[in-house]
């Protein structure tokens, strides 16, 4: 599959990895660990949009989980796989069928599927066994009043496909996930109130 990434901060796990930590601060380490206390260890996970796959390489490695990345950006995708982690590359505005797993996560990225976020959660709720976990940012770095926050912000959330460019604010999310509430079984902000995490239970009603 052709790489379809149009964002220039996409395409380096290095450069990557270094604008996430300007942006989340002294945040950055905490976001990844909250996400990986909710996953036990010998489960299986597929991190969708999981760009240079922190959680897995800081919190997820040491839990003897088994581990599989789905991104659309081949930089991040070739990386992971030299790395011997499981990895696939796919755009997953497609309908591919997602492989099943017990926790099923997406972080920082249900944004880029707007404005029809349920398609993409409908079919994480079809591959989880257990749980799908969703952290998504609520606060708008764009609007930050630190001009380097503010360009790189507004850059990070730009376009990665042809999709515009549209951002969840914290009513919106709540109104999206309200839609599912009969699944929602924990929500939660982490990162200092920049990221609105929500579990679902599979076996809920
Ligand atoms: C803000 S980054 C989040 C990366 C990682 N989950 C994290 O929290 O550090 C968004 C990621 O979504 C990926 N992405 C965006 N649109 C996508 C699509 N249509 N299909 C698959 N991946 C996509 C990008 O390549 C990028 O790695």
């Amino acid at each position: 599959m052709k790489d379809e990434s149009r964002n220039l901060l996409y395409k380096s796990a290095t450069v990557y990895k270094l604008i996430m930590r300007l942006l989340y601060g002294r945040h950055y380490g905490r976001r990844c660990a909250r996400i990986a206390e909710l996953i036990p260890a010998n489960s299986t996970v597929l991190d969708l949009c999981c760009g240079p796959a922190v959680l897995y390489h800081q919190h997820l490695r040491h839990k003897s989980v088994h581990y599989t990345g789905i991104d659309v950006s081949s930089q991040f995708v070739d990386a992971l796989i030299k790395q011997g982690i499981p990895a696939i590359l796919c755009d997953l505005r497609s309908n591919t069928a997602l492989p099943h797993a017990d926790y099923v996560v997406m972080q920082a990225s249900l944004y880029h599927f707007l404005p029809n976020a349920s398609h993409i959660l409908d079919r994480m709720l079809d591959a989880a066994r257990k749980q799908v976990i969703v952290a998504e940012p609520i606060r708008n770095l764009a609007t930050s009043q630190i001009p380097i926050i503010s360009t790189i912000a507004g850059r990070l959330s730009g376009p990665v496909v042809e999709a515009s460019a549209q951002r969840f604010t914290e009513e919106g999310l709540d109104r999206f996930f309200r839609s599912y509430s009969t699944k929602v079984i924990q929500s939660f902000t982490i990162a200092g109130g920049r990221e609105k995490v929500y579990v679902l239970d599979k076996s809920a009603a």
